[in-house]
């Protein structure tokens, strides 16, 4: 018996409209335009504005874009897996919420937080249930409001992050094309480095936390992208090397969006032109689980059936990897 491979058949995404510009930043805190786009690359991020409303929304409107693209039913999902790590509430899932903002009733969903790993993470949970052969239909969402836990008067984070979401849909391959390997790690010792120090059951909210500043994004940046830069280019290259790719076989290096810097690193690691590393940071920051969907649904266009792609990914935890895919789709207009 042939083994059942998985493969990415559809790409949505959402983005709200508010867009937070390095000018309209550099009136909050101490920095400039100058500062942002050298250090980081960042021109613009998009920030979800409103009362009440959360991931939820984000990933409820990529979901329903994945599904009028494909042409899919909500009622032939048989699984919907949301990664995040701002999700609606403590509990329930904000996968479920989703299921019920888009009318999904014949699956059963959760939610997974592997930091900025979350999507990939999620890609290699969700292949699984392809291959063991019982799951046809499979939708993962990587959604964050990042807004929501970024200190805007900390100069050192607030530019980096900006809200958005993005879906796939995962189906079994129907040739050779689909998900071929990968990789995950992690490092748990790295969680001192980037965390949210208040809010879980170590420390519940109370006036302390909140005076304390603690339910902000706790980031010491030289330290993660040292990190970032290293564990990203190792994991890329051991994906290629086993799976004999080269920089002339790889067609794209889609790369978890957190600096410019780690990007090109990543890209000049693996030897690969700079026009094979997609790239989208400059027009949405750090989404933390919607950077990989943002992407693939920004090139989706030039993707070809049987491109070689390479995700890969470096986020809070220290969580890490990369998987090795080979597109299954020509884009339809
Ligand atoms: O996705 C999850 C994983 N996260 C990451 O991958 C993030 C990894 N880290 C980074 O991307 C970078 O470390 C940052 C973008 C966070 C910071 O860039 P950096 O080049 O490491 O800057 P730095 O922290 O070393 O700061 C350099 C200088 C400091 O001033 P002094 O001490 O040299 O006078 C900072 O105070 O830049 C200053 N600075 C700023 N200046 C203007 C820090 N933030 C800003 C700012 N505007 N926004």
């Amino acid at each position: 018996m042939t083994q059942i491979k998985a493969a990415i058949t559809g790409v949505g995404a959402f983005v709200p409209d508010y867009v937070l510009s390095n000018d309209e930043l550099s009136t909050m805190v101490d920095t400039s335009d100058e500062w942002i786009m050298t250090r980081i690359g960042i021109k613009e991020r998009r920030i979800l504005k409103g009362k009440a409303k959360g991931t939820s929304d984000m990933g409820a409107k990529a979901v329903q874009n994945l599904l009028e693209k494909t042409g899919t039913s909500p009622d032939e999902v048989e699984l919907l897996i949301c990664s995040t790590v701002t999700p609606d509430m403590l509990f329930p899932a904000t996968a479920n919420i989703i299921c019920d903002k888009v009318g999904i009733k014949n699956a059963f969903s959760f939610d997974l937080n592997a930091g900025c790993s979350g999507f990939l993470y999620g890609l290699t949970t969700a292949s699984q249930y392809i291959e063991s052969g019982r799951y046809k239909k499979i939708i993962l969402v990587g959604a964050d409001k990042m807004s929501s836990i970024v200190n805007y008067t900390d100069r050192a984070t607030c530019p980096i992050f900006g809200d958005g979401a993005g879906a796939v849909l995962i189906e079994p391959a129907t040739d050779e094309n689909g998900i071929i390997d990968f990789k995950n790690q992690v490092d748990g010792s790295g969680r001192k480095h980037l965390h949210q120090k208040a809010g879980g059951s170590v420390k519940p909210p109370s006036y302390e936390t909140i005076d304390n500043q603690e339910h902000y994004i706790y980031q010491e940046g030289q330290v993660v992208f040292k990190y970032a830069v290293s564990r990203m280019a190792d994991i890329s290259v051991e994906i290629m090397e086993r799976n004999n790719l080269t920089a002339e076989t790889l067609n794209w290096l889609a790369p978890h969006q957190a600096n410019l810097r780690i990007i090109e690193a990543t890209g000049r690691r693996m030897g690969l032109a700079p026009e094979k590393v997609m790239v989208n940071i400059q027009n949405f920051g750090n989404t933390t689980d919607a950077t990989i969907p943002l992407l693939l649904n920004d090139y989706e266009s030039q993707l070809k059936k049987g491109d070689n792609i390479i995700i890969a990914t470096f986020g809070a935890g220290f969580t890490w990897g990369a998987m090795y895919i080979k597109w299954a789709y020509d884009h339809q207009k």
